[in-house]
């Protein structure tokens, strides 16, 4: 086989075999295959397009190309949850423990965040004694024993992904749904759930910024994973405007212990309970979406899902009490609030530049290098669709400096106020 032959095979429309994309993607891990000529394969993709079963085996020949996590010693159902990234997005710590609470294995690997989106290792860090670092015997006997741990990537997954994901970067295709649909399925598929929630988020704190474009990618993404034997549904969520109200590590912590009291945020209660459900209904127990909801409900009020999270935190080397008493995780030294320029209504929060703001006071990270201060952050106290009268505050700022003229700034430029607006939908829809 020659590479050439099969960049113009699909240059020219055509359909790659399974033994063809093996080779391409077997070939290029290796180092047989140079640059270049993956840069026209993606490139020919990105017009082309490819067939469900082409990029289903795109997937599976991603996965295959480095290590990937059994599972099988942890009973039960593993279903993980994938969101594709957003700002102030507290749900993985909300839904852990809460699915967990109903005997729900819940074995997730986590990443950090990087840029304007968050991650959930950082977040519980936020805890102090808390860490990732535990080896896979001690996860596997973690889930077993109280259906819940959270480690940090480890292992030498997806290093084809790796290596494609560098390339499109700098070559124009990184936009193309098959390729993006594959890239995260084949992480996912690798980390070995049995089934996979997909939380697609739309909007401007989005990789997709259309509804349309986001339906399209997860329905891309379910037919792989149903068609490489892992159960899969999706959300399609928004990401206009952050989620919740709390934006930093610590902060986030504390948003998430108020949700699994009952006490948290509209919309990011919808959003758990909208992901919870699928992860219940895949992990076969319940028969229908509207039974899981039930179920989630019923562990947030008997306060299972509370006892659930404080479980998972002395487990991993925290300490539980922050639970009870969240003035104990990391506060900043100065809070400053951000008065409302005139009286209306919140018509725009716009959610990745309001993360940049969160990024710019130490909350996350501009390079993978930076350090990040776990107790700074923003908290909205007003969402889109909400009145606000003058000199009301928008926003209290979290901060260890005592000069934030730069973060307040870019909050105004990304805060409209006008005479009339109504809050976004929060879920645009179901994909099963
Ligand atoms: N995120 C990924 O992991 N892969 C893509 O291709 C795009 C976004
Ligand atoms: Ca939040």
């Amino acid at each position: 086989m020659r590479m050439v032959d099969l960049i113009e095979k699909k240059r020219d429309g055509g359909e790659l075999s399974t033994e063809e994309i093996n080779f391409i993607i077997d070939g290029y891990t290796k180092g047989d295959i140079p640059d270049y000529q993956m840069s026209a394969w993606a490139m020919a993709v990105f017009f082309q397009n490819m067939t469900q079963r082409e990029r289903a085996d795109l997937t599976m020949a991603m996965v295959n190309s480095g290590d990937t996590i059994d599972l099988s010693a942890i009973e039960g159902v593993k279903v993980d949850k994938h969101s594709t990234g957003g700002v102030g997005d507290t749900t993985t710590l909300v839904l852990a423990p809460l699915v967990a609470a109903l005997d729900i294995p819940v074995a997730k690997m986590s990443g950090r965040g990087l840029g304007h989106t968050g991650g959930t290792i950082d977040k519980l860090e936020a805890i102090e004694g808390f860490h990732v670092e535990i080896d896979r015997e001690e996860f596997v006997r973690l889930v077993n024993q109280d259906k819940i741990a959270v480690i940090g990537q480890t292992g030498n997954l997806t290093p084809a992904d790796k290596k494609l994901y560098a390339l499109r970067d700098v070559t124009g295709t990184v936009n193309s749904i098959p390729l993006i649909a594959s890239s995260i399925m084949s992480k996912k598929i690798a980390a070995g759930s049995d089934a996979i929630v997909l939380d697609v988020k739309t909007g401007a704190g989005a990789f997709m910024k259309t509804v349309d474009d986001a339906k399209e990618l997860a329905h891309a993404m379910v037919s792989i994973g149903n068609n490489v034997g892992r159960k899969t549904m999706a959300v399609i969520s928004d990401m206009s405007q952050p989620l919740g109200l709390a934006i930093g590590n610590a902060l986030e912590v504390k948003e998430a212990i108020d949700t699994l009291q009952g006490k948290g945020p509209k919309d990011l209660e919808e959003l758990c309970l909208a992901l919870g459900r699928q992860m219940v209904f895949l992990a076969n127990k319940a028969s229908s979406l509207e039974e899981a909801e039930e179920k989630l409900k019923e562990v947030i009020k008997n306060g299972k899902a509370l006892e659930k999270f404080k479980e998972f935190i002395k487990n991993q080397g925290g300490n539980p009490d922050v639970v009870d008493h969240p003035e104990n995780l990391p506060q900043a030294k100065y809070q400053i609030e951000v008065p409302a320029k005139e009286d209306g209504v919140v018509a725009e929060i716009v959610a990745d530049e309001i993360g940049t703001a969160a990024m710019w006071l130490g909350a996350g990270r501009a390079t993978k290098e930076s350090e990040i201060d776990l107790a700074v952050g923003l908290m909205l106290n007003k969402k889109i669709g909400d009145s606000v009268k003058k000199g009301e505050s928008l926003v209290t700022i979290h901060a260890n400096r005592e000069n934030v003229d730069d973060v307040i700034g870019k909050i105004y430029e990304n805060i409209r106020i006008s005479d009339h607006a109504e809050a976004p939908t929060l879920v645009y829809g179901i994909i099963t």
